[in-house]
């Protein structure tokens, strides 16, 4: 039992405690393979009509079917000619959407000491169940590691189990001219178009902010996106060390230690330092208030960036990190944290609904509670990461539309389409549309199901949204053409799934930059050159930003009396504490002269 304290945990009688070193063993799952896409009895020639349902673009809905052959759209409207043996899915009283794109996941990623319990398969197999078509997951380098080098062992994790398409973006996790150089390769000759960087994970993964802005040019430079985690790392360390001597070692010490001003303040520095480069910028999984509304007022001042929230942080909050059972509160663990504050999702999903934010995440990264555990005496040693993959399409169905913040076309710009446009992969994927990729998911948005991890089709023994009852199931999935969802049931093939470039300089990022960067170009003020006496600085040179160096600091500000001496107007000191006689010879005493009108000897001793 996890919980020991008087609050129920909904999550206790989940699955029993897995030891952590048991965790790389649970990796070893039993997966399909790729070879038995024959012993499943479909291919990719299938010819598949979905037929009755509402068609939902981002922008329209139409009562239509959709024609699919070989994994492509190839129709779109009413009496349709399909050729004889074409499988037909009912779809009438359902809504027929464009496969949902988790823009931000870490499956089976090595973190803080263990790895993410969900890898490739399990992770894009949960993700096929919700309603989510493609993932796009992050590749992180080690300080000091090749970029390229890691996106090619995430790609070679991913490839032999990825049941969905997935796309990669690189981590800048230091800075180098050779990272500088291997961005550029990953742009041109691997489909990488985002780079995310940290400004949290002090000493290992965090930026300064001469790094940050470099990384930004580089972006920009190569037409790529900038990502940030924004989060002030230095001040979290302090906190941390603060809170942990005050003996606060518990998973509340996590949310504690980074504030939202320290999401705000850092959301803020990136919004500027992208800006002053022109370089368009995304801040992923967006958690708070403040945050949101940085990312909300730059895009009104007409910055180019974009937000993430992520469906924890619209669907969840961070009173769970004060409750009494450790492995529930540990279980909401994620930097930046979940905010202790019930109105922030709601608050989240208005933003979301109209406009100012942009795409939707999980930041999946999930760990048992043996792994969770690695922090059971110190909060700064608790796996980061919480669940999503499979239920952001439902939690983000019921807290927006079924609330009645957004209508279905919003539904879909926001869990899929914004996410195709924003990476550049749009229309092939996000739409519903003839040439697009057979992407599709069969919503039925009456249903309903309560989430659990006992029955959901994660690895990890946890979810953060245990017990909640959401509208919006979907019933059937079609990954590439093919129904690797029906009814209900998950029929994921690994492997399946292809890894999606990224092509750089996107239209939907780029468009209005090099016009934005034109308007907004300094401007030289033409006149007659200034031809009045210029001052000597006493053959000193002046350092850039017209700083004197402190050595050349004089006392001698005004020119000797007429009989050649100290002008005793000329001050006895200088700012840096220096007097103008301490190169003399040591004195033997200071004689102090005070005030006339004052008795004060400190006083004294300046006038
Ligand atoms: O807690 C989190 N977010 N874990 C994953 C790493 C990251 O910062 O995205
Ligand atoms: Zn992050
Ligand atoms: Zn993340």
């Amino acid at each position: 039992m996890w919980c020991g304290g008087s609050w129920p945990c909904a999550n206790a009688a989940v699955e029993p405690v897995k030891a952590a070193e048991q965790v790389a063993d649970s990796l070893e799952q039993e997966i399909v393979p790729r070879d038995s896409i024959e012993r499943n009895g479909q291919s990719a020639q299938n010819r598949l009509l979905i037929k009755g349902g509402r068609v939902v673009n981002d922008d329209m809905m139409q009562d239509a079917d959709v024609y699919i052959e070989d994994g492509i759209i190839k129709q779109v409207g009413t009496n349709l000619h399909t050729p004889g043996g074409t499988r037909v899915i009912e779809a009438k009283g359902h809504l027929v959407m464009p496969g949902g794109i988790d823009t931000h996941t870490h499956m089976q990623m090595p973190f803080m000491g263990t790895q993410a319990i969900d890898d490739f398969y399990t992770g894009t197999r949960a993700a096929l169940a919700g309603g989510t078509t493609m993932i796009m997951d992050f590749a992180l380098p080690q300080r000091g590691e090749s970029l390229i080098e890691a996106f090619h062992r995430w790609r070679t994790w991913a490839d032999p189990k990825v049941c969905c398409d997935y796309a990669i973006h690189v981590g800048v996790t230091w800075w180098s001219d050779k990272v500088a150089q291997e961005m550029e390769e990953l742009t041109n000759e691997q489909g990488v178009n985002s780079f995310k960087m940290f400004m949290a994970y002090k000493d290992t993964w965090q930026l300064n902010d001469e790094e940050l802005l470099e990384s930004f040019k580089r972006c920009k430079e190569l037409g790529a996106l900038a990502q940030v985690h924004a989060e002030n790392g230095d001040v979290i360390k302090e906190n941390s060390k603060k809170l942990l001597e005050l003996g606060i070692t518990g998973p509340e010490g996590h949310e504690m230690s980074r504030p939202e001003e320290v999401e705000a303040e850092a959301t803020n520095r990136a919004c500027v330092l992208a800006n002053q480069v022109n370089c368009p910028l995304y801040v992923v999984h967006v958690m708070s208030k403040s945050a949101a509304d940085v990312v909300s007022s730059k895009r009104k001042q007409g910055h180019v960036v974009f937000g993430e929230p992520i469906a924890a942080s619209l669907g969840t909050d961070g009173t769970h990190h004060y409750h009494k059972c450790w492995r529930h509160a540990a279980g909401h663990v994620m930097g930046p944290p979940l905010r202790p504050d019930s109105s922030t999702p709601k608050y989240l999903m208005d933003l979301l609904a109209n406009g100012d934010l942009q795409t939707t995440g999980t930041d999946n990264c999930t760990f048992s509670a043996a792994q969770k555990a690695l922090g059971k005496d110190d909060f700064t040693k608790i796996p980061n990461g919480v669940n999503g993959v499979e239920d952001r399409m439902s939690v983000i169905w019921e807290k927006g539309v079924v609330s009645g913040k957004m209508d279905p076309c919003r539904f879909v710009a926001v869990t899929s389409t914004n996410a195709a446009k924003i990476f550049n992969i749009y229309p092939k994927k996000g739409r519903i549309a003839v040439g697009s990729d057979a992407d599709i998911v069969v919503w039925n948005p009456h249903a309903t199901r309560v989430i659990s991890a006992k029955t959901h089709h994660q690895a990890v023994d946890f979810n953060i949204f245990e017990g909640m009852e959401v509208h919006g199931i979907a019933e059937f999935v079609v990954c590439h053409g093919r129904v690797v969802v029906e009814e209900g049931e998950v029929r994921a093939i690994s492997g399946m799934g292809k890894y999606v470039p990224t092509p750089v300089f996107n239209p939907h990022v780029y468009g209005r930059l090099e016009e934005r960067e034109r308007a907004n170009a300094p401007c030289k003020v033409e006149r007659a050159p200034y031809e009045g006496p210029v001052a000597q600085l006493n053959g000193q040179g002046m350092q850039e930003g017209g700083i004197i160096p402190v050595q050349q600091e004089t006392f001698y500000t005004r020119g000797p009396t007429r009989s050649g001496g100290v002008n005793l107007h000329d001050s006895s000191f200088h700012v840096s504490g220096r007097q103008r006689d301490d190169d003399l010879l040591p004195r033997t005493s200071i004689k102090l002269v005070t005030s006339p009108n004052s008795s004060s000897s400190l006083l004294g001793t300046f006038w």
